[in-house]
């Protein structure tokens, strides 16, 4: 969350730090700003709103310079305003933070003791002062390692200073960071991402580091201020120039790369020549795990809620699903023989890293499921599994999910196969019908002019509700979080059965009503409870799969249907028409699909 960038050159800086914060928008978009260091002074622009409109401030301002931060935010202490933008400078040093000073109020109030005046209502304008205060009577790494120490709660931190014409301070706890190498210039960057147009070469800060940048050279320290030796990584270029080509938002674009990337992961992880799921470097052996814990937040959760019912049904592990915010917080018996596994598209969220930092602390087993394999989680767990969809930028996970479920899929056959809770023949058949998923997916997208009508009765209902049983149940939820996240509308997503037991209540006529009824072991349960619906007057949009048997229900008002696949993959199909359906809701209202209001892709702060 926010996203923070700054580069020491000889050259200009400001359009390139532009350029990059327009890549990091997708972590915060409330308000934006940059300072420049030029003739001995710093130069500060901020706007609410995008960073288009900076841009233009900045054009109009003409500032420039050689050495700059900039960040874009996502508000936590004061609302979206030019004011509470970043950066936040005195005369003497200008600061960007991404994160949340938890003792804040008494180091503001220690400090306006001092006779220092507060401009905005932020935590970040306190690292202001106490810079400058500190800068009075001790150097400047000194500086820096006393006012980290005075510093609680979390932070990745760009600073530059009125008497350094060519330096910049990075310092990260919790919130991530990364260096960039240039020629005869470095950068600073909360991912990697916002720096790859600049280059390929990044080492990371791992947490309680500082570091210092010139632009021919490049020092970290510990928190004591004690030199740290770096690896240079090299990333790959593949995904620098992620574009949206013809289509009007990367998330209508991601959604149809999902057979492609599907395909992708398959590849990476399946030997079609012997039938053979590979996962590289598994550092177990089977009979040292009895249990696994699937932790993640967000979408990422729900695709976690998916494969629950794939560990129970093909393995003997025992499997449990948890929410990453109460995991942290949860007084966990860690056990030696449970795997925990922590599903995270970014890998850098602020909870999911907590929970598996406390799993590190506890010296048990880790597995990391991420899009992004340079990510703080991804560099943490003991085990990396990429999900290999390339970058997704859309706020809202979309084949993230996907790919999530894919890579939970095959590791759980895997597992099962090796445990001996299958046998040969069906561990072969599974992989069989993964080969043939990504056909299938492709095959559902071909809804298009019948989701785009269905859209606006939901963008214009009340509040709609998506039901669902077994596998269905996760995609419900999945179902009902992406209306809510893009076309803010009231979306509840429920175990079919559980209906009776209370939101019954809310159904209404013409309510629209999302039924996930695949033809498996719940189908003919879950039709009684759509019929339920309909009788009270919902509006039901009927999902389920092809087959010759007819439907026994009447006035189901639209249905869709996917592929007739493997039950246990059923989930991948189903969730591309609610995906579509979330989108022209959001499309009919005229919202921004890409940057949803209040949300943040990369969520780093608690
Ligand atoms: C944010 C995003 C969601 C995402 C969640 C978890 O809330 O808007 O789309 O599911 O974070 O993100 P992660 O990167 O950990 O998968």
């Amino acid at each position: 969350m926010c996203g923070i960038v700054g580069i020491t050159s000889s050259k200009e800086v400001t359009p390139r730090i532009i350029s990059s914060l327009k890549k990091l928008e997708y972590r915060g978009y409330d308000s934006a700003g940059l300072a420049t260091l030029s003739n001995g002074n710093i130069n500060e622009v901020k706007c609410e709103g995008r960073v288009d409109a900076l841009e233009k401030n900045i054009i109009q301002t003409k500032i420039s310079g050689s050495i700059g931060i900039g960040h874009v935010r996502w508000a936590t202490h004061g609302k979206p305003s030019s004011i509470n933008a970043h950066p936040h400078s005195s005369e003497d040093v200008s600061v960007v933070h991404n994160g949340i000073i938890e003792n804040s109020t008494i180091l503001k109030k220690l400090l306006e003791n001092k006779g220092y005046k507060f401009k905005s209502q932020t935590d970040t304008e306190v690292i202001v002062h106490l810079v400058t205060d500190y800068l009075k009577k001790n150097n400047l790494k000194n500086t820096i390692i006393k006012v980290l120490k005075k510093l609680h709660g979390s932070f990745a931190l760009g600073i530059i200073f009125k008497d350094q014409p060519d330096l910049i301070v990075g310092a990260r706890r919790g919130s991530p960071l990364a260096v960039g190498y240039g020629p005869n210039e470095h950068y600073l960057g909360s991912d990697s991402y916002a720096l790859k147009s600049m280059t390929n070469k990044i080492s990371y800060l791992n947490d309680g580091e500082f570091c210092i940048l010139k632009k021919d050279q490049v020092e970290f320290f510990d928190a004591d201020g004690t030199k740290v030796n770096k690896k240079i990584l090299n990333l790959s270029k593949d995904d620098q120039n992620y574009e949206k080509g013809d289509y009007k938002y990367y998330m209508a674009k991601e959604i149809d790369e999902q057979p492609i990337t599907l395909k992708n992961c398959v590849n990476e992880y399946i030997d079609k020549h012997n039938k053979e799921i590979n996962i590289y470097n598994f550092p177990w052996k089977i009979n040292e795990i009895s249990s696994v814990i699937l932790i993640g937040c967000g979408t990422a959760y729900h695709s976690c809620l998916v494969a629950k019912y794939w560990f129970e049904q093909n393995t003997s592990l025992d499997v449990r699903v948890d929410i990453a915010s109460e995991f942290r917080y949860r007084k966990i018996k860690f056990k030696k023989d449970c795997l925990y596994v922590f599903v995270s598209q970014s890998g850098e969220t602020a909870d999911t890293f907590a929970a598996l930092d406390l799993c590190k602390k506890n010296n048990v087993k880790t597995c990391a499921v991420v899009n992004v394999v340079e990510s703080s989680i991804a560099r943490d767990a003991d085990l990396v599994l990429p999900i290999h969809c390339g970058p997704e930028v859309g706020v809202a996970s979309t084949k993230a999910f996907l790919g999530q479920m894919l890579v939970l899929y095959l590791l759980c056959t895997k597992l099962s196969y090796e445990q001996k809770s299958i046998n040969k023949k069906d561990y072969q058949k599974k992989i069989k019908d993964l080969l043939s998923l990504s056909k299938s997916a492709k095959n559902t997208l071909n809804i298009e002019d019948k989701i785009q009508t269905l859209g606006k009765d939901f963008a214009n209902s009340k509040g709609s509700m998506f039901l669902g049983r077994g596998y269905s149940y996760p995609i419900a939820l999945e179902g009902a979080l992406k209306l809510k996240e893009l076309a803010y509308v009231h979306a509840e997503g429920y175990p079919a059965g559980e209906m009776k037991h209370g939101p019954l209540a809310l159904i209404e006529e013409g309510m629209p009503v999302v039924v996930i009824a695949p033809r498996d072991e719940h189908y003919k349960k879950t039709i009684s409870n759509m019929q339920e619906v309909i009788s009270r007057g919902a509006k039901v949009l009927l999902i389920t799969n092809k087959s010759t048997d007819e439907i026994y229900s009447e006035n189901i008002w639209e249905q869709i249907e996917v592929d007739a696949i493997s039950d246990e993959l059923i989930p991948f199909l189903t969730t591309i028409p609610l995906q579509k359906l979330a989108y022209y809701s959001a499309l009919d209202k005229g919202y921004d699909i890409d940057k949803p209001r209040n949300l943040a892709k990369s969520v780093t702060v608690e």
